[in-house]
């Protein structure tokens, strides 16, 4: 640390807190107080109270409390180095001399600092020079155009052994410290170091100032060893502390809030490189690990600028596994005004496909459609196997409960204990008069009640029109939701049952309106090749198919995933909406049964069709679709 206590204690007796924050902050003297209205909330009656004697403010609307340089490291986003050098010019005092050692250390990271800023330069031009013809056709056909170049700094690594270092040593850098710097390879034989990053798009890395310091370099040839490689750890560069993108997404993350305060805009993290330049470009403060997973201290400057980062992931195998692992290592740190959220990208896509594909304002639609990190961590646990015996669901409740338990914060472990034990209550109801149907459960990913939306509740028997305008308070199915997105992608599919599609939709109402889009589409002989979104975004309901695809995601159905052969994929979705249709119609016959006089013959017709619904139920919960697909 630069400056000592005594340095900071001198600098907090200088500065009255009422001046320092009554430059942002109205405030009215109150007995030996000031009080106004707190600038971290929209509050209408003044909550905030600096206290010059104690040297401190104290917020009771937000529960923050601090001295002058929490004050603007918390106002102005500022580092506790950046906001003691503001201070201490505002108090004229003269900053430390920072010691002999560190001093030399200051001056060492200076000259490598030079280095990277000349290596980045280099391979900017490098992308313009005749040598980097094939970079730009790269480029060209990820669809990032030139001005977007300069933006992000991206350069390209030209293939030679030795370029950058030639053209650097020729400027009379050493190639020690070049190696040091992490842009050069020494080899271990004691060799001659040669270029650390060749044939490859670089992207600049920079310090929480805009300084570079370090590269990450995505490979032009596809057989290349590594997709991605990053310069090593250095004195420069801390990969566990830094996120690729912070400083242009906090100066992101500040112009939008200050254009619109009392929106709270996202911050997000994404996992490449491309899909923060992708979500910067539309204008989203977005930062990335690089090639690690995220680290305690990322996850701590991170909230510094965001009591809520959106942690953001692909909607494949790998993404979920990731999301896991985020949730593992947040969970313990959570506190009032510390957490997550996350988002799903949906279709197998990252960030830069859907920029590509369908527009900045389709990135935004799916990148803020976020779920609060005690759902994700729910779900985690109901999905990790099926709950269909006492002993799962009580092995479920104590996983439950030992996740609230790693929370170190006392108030939010028993409050998130609570929430996760409500969640446990409303997954399995105490059955209604006249029981429930089936075995109780027993679905990893169709959560019991969710099936029934709208049977008790919709009008007798009007097709899915009617049941479209049924007020339905649960939350929509994944199983439904894979089945209606897969339908609207590939109506081909869908066209041997429209009559089905017309009576039955998807089996919940609130898919209700895109079944009627899609009936309609179908009666219309729609050809295959009009993407069926643009229809759906035409009538707008565009965001009730995002919102269906992102409730999908949560059970990666097979045959959503674009990997899946054709063929295949279209008969394993067969068989679901079959099963979908099935249950849908044994539901209506129930209700109509329910209707009528109790007799041996409505008991017993009663009986075999919810025997038949659970036997349905369970082959869909019990993964025999999905298996036999795979
Ligand atoms: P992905 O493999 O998901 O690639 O890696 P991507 O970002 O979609 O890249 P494009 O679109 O094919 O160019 C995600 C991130 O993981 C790190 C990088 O930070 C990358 O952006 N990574 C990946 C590595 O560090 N090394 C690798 O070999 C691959
Ligand atoms: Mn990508």
């Amino acid at each position: 640390m630069r400056f000592d206590d005594h340095f900071l204690d001198e600098l907090k007796q200088r500065l009255r807190p009422s001046d320092v924050i009554g430059k942002s902050v109205k405030l009215r003297r109150q007995g030996r107080e000031y009080a106004g209205l707190s600038p971290f909330t929209k509050e209408k009656s003044p909550s905030f109270f600096v206290n010059d004697d104690k040297g401190f403010y104290h917020c009771f609307s937000s529960g923050k409390h601090g001295d002058i340089i929490s004050y603007l490291q918390e106002t102005e986003r500022l580092t506790f180095t950046e906001a003691v050098e503001r201070l201490a010019a505002e108090a004229g005092m003269a900053l430390p001399e920072p010691d002999a050692r560190a001093a030399q250390d200051d001056k060492k990271r200076a000259t490598l600092t030079d280095w990277m800023e000349l290596a980045a330069a280099w391979f900017e031009s490098e992308l313009r020079r005749p040598v980097g013809q094939a970079a730009r056709d790269y480029l060209a056909r990820r669809a990032l155009p030139e001005d977007q170049w300069s933006r992000f700094r991206i350069g390209f690594s030209p293939n030679g052994r030795t370029a950058l270092k030639d053209y650097l040593v020729a400027k009379g850098a050493k190639p020690a410290e070049l190696v040091e710097a992490g842009l050069l390879i020494a080899p271990e034989d004691g060799g001659q170091p040669y270029d650390r990053f060749r044939d490859r798009i670089i992207f600049p890395i920079t310090d929480t100032r805009g300084r570079v310091v370090s590269f990450g370099g995505r490979a032009m040839d596809p057989q290349a060893r590594a997709k991605y490689l990053n310069g090593p750890e250095t004195t420069l560069f801390h990969k566990g502390r830094l996120l690729y993108g912070l400083y242009e997404a906090r100066k992101l993350l500040h112009a939008a809030q200050a254009a619109a305060p009392t929106e709270q805009t996202p911050l997000l993290v994404v996992e490449g490189y491309m899909d923060v330049v992708a979500c910067q470009r539309a204008g989203l403060p977005a930062v990335a690990p690089m090639g690690t997973a995220m680290t305690e201290e990322q996850m701590e400057v991170l909230w510094r600028l965001h009591p809520e980062p959106t942690l953001s992931f692909d909607g494949d195998k790998a993404g979920q596994r990731a999301a896991s692992r985020a949730i593992d290592r947040a969970l313990p740190l959570l506190k009032p005004g510390r957490s997550f959220k996350f988002s799903i990208v949906v279709g197998g896509k990252d960030p830069d496909d859907v920029l590509r594909e369908q527009g900045p304002t389709a990135l935004k639609a799916q990148l803020t459609q976020t779920t609060p990190f005690v759902d994700a961590l729910f779900a985690r646990e109901r999905d990790l196997e099926p709950l269909d015996t006492p002993e799962r669901k009580a092995g479920f409740k104590q996983r439950l409960r030992a996740a609230a338990g790693t929370i170190a914060d006392k108030d939010l472990s028993a409050a998130y204990r609570d929430d996760l034990y409500a969640k446990l209550d409303a997954l399995f109801p105490k059955p209604a008069f006249g029981g429930g149907f089936g075995d109780g459960g027993g679905r990893p990913f169709v959560p019991r009640g969710q099936w029934k939306g709208g049977r008790d509740r919709g009008p007798p028997d009007p097709g899915i029109r009617g049941v479209a305008r049924a007020q339905i308070t649960t939350r929509l199915n994944p199983f439904h939701a894979a089945v209606a997105v897969a339908a609207l992608r590939h109506p081909a599919w869908a066209r041997p049952y429209d009559e089905a599609v017309e009576r039955v939709g998807f089996g919940d109402p609130r898919l209700a309106p895109l079944a009627i889009e899609l009936f309609e589409a179908l009666a219309d002989e729609i050809s295959d090749d009009v993407p069926f979104r643009d229809i759906l975004n035409r009538k707008g309901l565009g965001p009730q198919l995002t919102e269906a695809e992102r409730v999908a995601a949560a059970i990666s159905a097979p045959f959503l995933d674009p990997k899946m052969e054709a063929h295949q994929a279209r008969a394993l979705w067969s068989a679901c909406y079959e099963a979908l249709i099935e249950i849908a119609d044994s539901e209506r016959a129930l209700e109509a049964l329910r209707r009528e006089a109790v007799t041996a013959g409505t008991l017993a017709a009663t009986r075999d069709l919810r025997t038949r619904i659970a036997v349905l139920e369970r082959q869909i919960s019990g993964l025999e679709f999905w298996q036999a697909a795979s």
